[in-house]
């Protein structure tokens, strides 16, 4: 299916995870994407898949030039930008009591201020190709999930910033969504590995009886909300998650 043929969209946290996944089906729809992640070896790694199509830019997306630059590698060397994916987002899980200053910092810093700066950077070129954001939130916020304080604040402050985008840019048409994934990843199946019990409680209760496939499960998904079948949505929260949470 290629849904997002010319499509240029950057990609943060784009090497692996959720994010490498998100870089391979985007190419594979037509896009061409620009991958924004600290980790070298697997950026590389991802540009060997379609070196044509996919740019690595190595950066902090916690700093405020990373995202400058990320707008301009996408214009000149795929002539616009038409989606941003803000998907990287590094924070610790101790009790609140417990979180340091430097935590704290960890998870605003990457998640919410990094949002925002793509956002700022990336406005006046979504505004001429009329645009779309993907944000990322997380059921754990929604839950108010133990020992993810310093996450869920940054994630709900990435929503309350999306809706508020949405009403402000619509004029633009540019589009602003934000995505809740559950998926099996590297860094979930660490999780999995230092809390079991927290693991097995959520896996029961997902409806569709498994945690998603970053791949055939939850690209898909922001696929949509950057191609045009997904041109009347603009600041809402979707759930990626195998019906785990039911928003209202
Ligand atoms: N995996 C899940 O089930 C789940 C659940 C809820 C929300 N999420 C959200 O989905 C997104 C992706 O999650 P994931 O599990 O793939 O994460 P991950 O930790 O596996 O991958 C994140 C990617 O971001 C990169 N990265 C980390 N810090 C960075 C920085 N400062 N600058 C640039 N790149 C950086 C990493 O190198 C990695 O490639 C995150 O926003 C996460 O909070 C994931």
């Amino acid at each position: 299916m290629e849904n997002l043929k010319g499509q240029v969209v950057i990609v943060t946290g784009g090497a692996s995870g959720i994010g490498g996944a998100l870089t391979s089906v985007l190419v594979k729809r037509g896009a061409s994407v620009v991958a924004v992640d600290i980790n070298e070896e697997a950026g590389q790694n991802k540009v060997k898949e379609s070196p044509q199509n996919i740019a690595f830019l190595n950066g902090d997306v916690s700093k405020e030039s990373v995202a400058e630059e990320a707008v301009k590698l996408a214009v000149s060397k795929f002539g616009k930008l038409t989606g941003l994916v803000n998907n990287a987002h590094a924070s610790r899980q101790k009790p609140l009591m417990e979180l340091t200053a430097d935590d704290w910092a960890l998870s605003f810093g990457t998640g919410f201020n990094a949002t925002l700066h793509f956002m700022k950077a990336a406005y006046a070129e979504l505004k001429k190709s009329k645009g779309s954001v993907v944000n990322f939130g997380s059921g754990a916020a929604l839950n108010g999930q133990a020992t993810q304080a310093s996450y869920a604040a940054a994630k709900e402050a990435i929503r309350g910033l999306s809706r508020v985008a949405a009403t402000e840019w619509g004029k633009d048409n540019i589009r602003v969504n934000v995505v809740c994934p559950l998926a099996l990843t590297e860094g979930v199946i660490k999780w999995r590995e230092s809390s079991p019990e927290q693991y097995k409680q959520i896996a029961d209760h997902i409806p569709l009886s498994h945690f998603g496939d970053p791949e055939n499960d939850i690209a898909p998904i922001v696929a949509f909300l950057l191609s045009d079948d997904s041109q009347y949505m603009t600041g809402q929260t979707i759930m990626a998650d195998g019906g785990d949470i039911k928003l209202r």
